[in-house]
């Protein structure tokens, strides 16, 4: 997928802010991210959320998938990449990311979004696995940012 258009389709978007229309609870909210995420597109592996439940340190939190790591500090992986810098990471080859964390083999490509809550906290990091190479444009990464600004602006840490 690497023209610029998104496998985010808008119904996808509308039916995720139905679901969570009115809805405070940060938890309730991953959980159901990342539920029509990883069923709404083929080639996600892997959909999910880490928190940061202390300074510089992620916990795993709702996702869909085979299993994936419990604790991520901010210094390891692609997670504790976009924690650390506060900045989208988008990787079109795991195998070329230093440091990259293999919960699965079958994993290629990874998109991890850190979002924030009311206060302006980093709350965590939404992370996405594809099984193929070069499966994610900026266009997905900037329609999941400004989802993840909208669902969690009413949230606190
Ligand atoms: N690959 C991630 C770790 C989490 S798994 O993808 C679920 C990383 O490098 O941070």
């Amino acid at each position: 997928m690497t023209q610029d258009i998104s496998i985010i389709r808008p119904d996808l978007i509308a039916r995720i802010h139905a679901l969570c229309d009115g809805e405070d609870d940060s938890i309730a909210i991953m959980a159901t991210v990342s539920a029509e995420l990883f069923h709404a597109v083929d080639g996600f592996n892997w959909v999910g959320f880490y928190r940061v439940v202390a300074p510089n340190l992620l916990k795993i939190g709702p996702y869909q998938g085979g299993h994936g790591c419990v604790v991520i500090p901010f210094d390891r992986g692609v997670c504790g990449a976009a924690a650390r810098k506060g900045a989208i990471q988008l990787v079109d080859d795991v195998d070329l990311f230093e440091g990259h964390i293999a919960c699965s083999s079958s994993t290629k490509s990874e998109l991890v979004i850190p979002f924030l809550d009311q206060s302006g906290q980093l709350l965590g990091v939404l992370d996405i696995d594809s099984d193929q190479p070069h499966f994610f444009t900026w266009q997905d990464a900037d329609q999941l940012d400004q989802l993840l600004r909208q669902l969690f602006q009413n949230t606190s840490s």
